[in-house]
């Protein structure tokens, strides 16, 4: 047979091959593989090549690259339709499945939470003051003197001149009070401000608990079971604590309680300033110049006070190094706590 018959049966038997393919009698990879592979039927013809006339040869050669063109795409065009229709109809269900990232409750709500449960358990109430508040009840109605250096622009962030951002939530305190009559026992979570420098352990905004408790009779005995039921709830029962005194003006006397963190590391030197303990809140009886500026019977009501840190508490207990990650919004370190 001519090379001019061979071409032609090659194409009529593509042709029949497709239609078998369309009626689904054959498969693609077999048809690809019978022309084009490098034994195939096109390959074949180009063999023939060597018994044409060399006058002949440049106009076959031309015919047989068109043809293995031609057979190429309409295979490729047939094979990626033929992919796309095979995704749309079928699911694999062997590929893996999508993966959600589900958000977590962030550690320092967790940590206000707990506390928050620990705390009404025994009979505390939530109440919550303004952030943006006046030098009166951030300081004046706390009995803190004209001058004291805690008033100094280096600490307090001023916004007009008798309006600042609370320095403590110890000012919810004159709120509470101004509004309602003891027996008290109020818990007042919030945020507060400084102007210090950012380090590991301080950061120019964070988080308090303050505690009021105000009624007849109270001790300073009632304080320090108060505050060790809540260490011991919150840390677990072995947590050491301790207590030293300290000066607060809108309580007297006044204590500082610390909690046992630990000096096994250098870390651990490092945060605890190389004594082991960490300071978590400040306490003490309610100074009666406080009770004067709401207006309270000093000779009838007594109480206490407490202000805790909700960052270092929470750094405490679950071995955070630096403040800082608690306001970086890291997924990663977030994660940890779900
Ligand atoms: N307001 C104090 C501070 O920010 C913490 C504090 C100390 C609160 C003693 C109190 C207290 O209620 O009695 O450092």
């Amino acid at each position: 047979m001519s090379l001019d018959g061979n071409i032609k049966s090659v194409k009529n038997d593509f042709l029949t091959d497709l239609d078998a393919f369309q009626a689904q009698d054959a498969d693609l990879s077999h048809i690809r593989q019978k022309y084009l592979a490098r034994n195939g039927l096109i390959a074949d013809l180009f063999k023939q090549l060597g018994q044409v006339s060399n006058e002949d040869r440049p106009k076959y050669g031309q015919l047989l690259n068109q043809l293995k063109v031609d057979i190429t795409e309409k295979i490729d065009s047939l094979s990626s339709s033929n992919d796309s229709n095979d995704k749309s109809d079928s699911v694999d269900i062997a590929l893996p499945g999508k993966h959600y990232d589900i958000g977590s409750v962030h550690i320092l709500e967790q940590t206000l939470n707990e506390t928050k449960k620990i705390f009404n358990d025994i009979g505390f109430s939530i109440a919550y003051g303004p952030e943006i508040d006046d030098d009166y009840h951030n300081f004046g109605a706390l009995n803190f003197p004209e001058h004291h250096p805690a008033r100094d622009m280096q600490d307090t962030f001023y916004i007009g001149n008798d309006s600042l951002l609370r320095t403590h939530t110890s000012s919810s305190q004159v709120h509470f009070m101004e509004n309602n009559e003891p027996p008290i026992r109020i818990l007042s979570p919030g945020r507060v401000y400084r102007n210090e420098d950012i380090s590991v352990r301080s950061y120019c905004l964070f988080h308090q608990i303050e505690g009021l408790y105000v009624d007849k009779n109270v001790t300073f005995s009632d304080l320090k079971g108060t505050l060790e039921y809540f260490a011991k709830q919150f840390f677990g029962p072995k947590t050491k604590i301790r207590f030293r005194p300290s000066y607060f003006p809108f309580t007297e006397p006044s204590a500082e309680m610390d909690v046992y963190w630990g000096l096994n590391s250098e870390s651990d030197h490092r945060i605890t300033k190389g004594t082991g303990w960490l300071e978590i809140l400040g306490c003490g009886m309610v100074n009666p110049e406080v009770f004067k500026s709401v207006d309270y019977d000093v000779k009838k009501w007594n109480g206490y006070a407490f202000g805790l840190g909700i960052e270092r508490i929470a750094m405490l207990k679950y071995g955070i190094e630096d403040i800082r990650l608690l306001y970086e919004g890291n997924i990663n370190f977030l994660g940890q706590f779900k």
